[in-house]
């Protein structure tokens, strides 16, 4: 089994690589903004609540995010391992998420950054916003906000997976295929 943490900025490419990599690997995809997103389009009381602090680019709060992440989990017993994209975002959400997998004899396997610089990352973004319906897309006071959340709360996370000898950074600059033969050759080699 093998078990993969996405990890980056608003825009990294998370989303993009995460499609290609489940394929190949034959993983579950689970991206707790699109759980949100498609609990914002179905008007459920989670959607409701989530979209107060996704529309500002802040964070959900940890204990919804930990409680409908893993409940996706438990949702799919037969899975031969999963992708965690935009999540975990916060220590204690990386607390929990160890602590969950740790009760299924489950454990992380690596945690793979996706790195670019702030200004093609407010670019990509700025250009998605023109179609996706995305309202975090649509300014760039709303991005600046989800990269100084992400500075905050999300990058601390670096030397906790560090301590676990589990982070490996990648440029993500480039063509998307070259960014996912960067990520195969490097999971190939895990
Ligand atoms: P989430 O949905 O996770 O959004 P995000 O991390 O802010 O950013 P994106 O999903 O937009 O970026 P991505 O890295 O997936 O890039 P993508 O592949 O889409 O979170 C949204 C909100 O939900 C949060 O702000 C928060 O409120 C809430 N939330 C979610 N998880 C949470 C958690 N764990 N805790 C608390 N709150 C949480 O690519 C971006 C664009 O770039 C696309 O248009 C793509 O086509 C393009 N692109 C990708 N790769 C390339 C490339 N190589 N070259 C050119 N363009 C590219
Ligand atoms: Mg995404």
């Amino acid at each position: 089994m093998i078990n993969l943490v996405l990890f980056g900025k608003p825009g990294a490419g998370k989303g993009t690589q995460a499609t290609f990599l489940k394929t190949k690997y034959n993983l579950v995809h689970i991206s707790t903004g699109d759980l949100f997103r498609y609990n914002i389009q179905n008007e459920t009381d989670l959607g409701t609540l989530a979209k107060s602090f996704m529309d500002k680019g802040d964070l959900v709060p940890d204990q919804v995010t930990i409680d409908m992440l893993e409940a996706e989990v438990n949702r799919n017993p037969q899975a031969q391992g999963f992708i965690f994209d935009g999540f975990p975002r916060t220590k204690s959400q990386a607390a929990a998420l160890d602590a969950f997998l740790e009760g299924k004899k489950m454990n992380i396997t690596a945690t793979i950054a996706l790195e670019a610089d702030d200004d093609i990352l407010v670019a990509r973004l700025l250009e998605r916003g023109k179609s996706s319906g995305r309202s975090d897309d649509q300014d760039e006071s709303k991005i600046l906000n989800r990269f100084e959340e992400y500075n905050q709360k999300t990058a601390p996370l670096k030397a906790y997976y560090q301590g676990q000898n589990k982070f490996h950074p990648i440029n993500g600059i480039g063509t998307i295929d070259e960014i996912t033969t960067r990520l195969t050759q490097l999971i190939d080699r895990l």
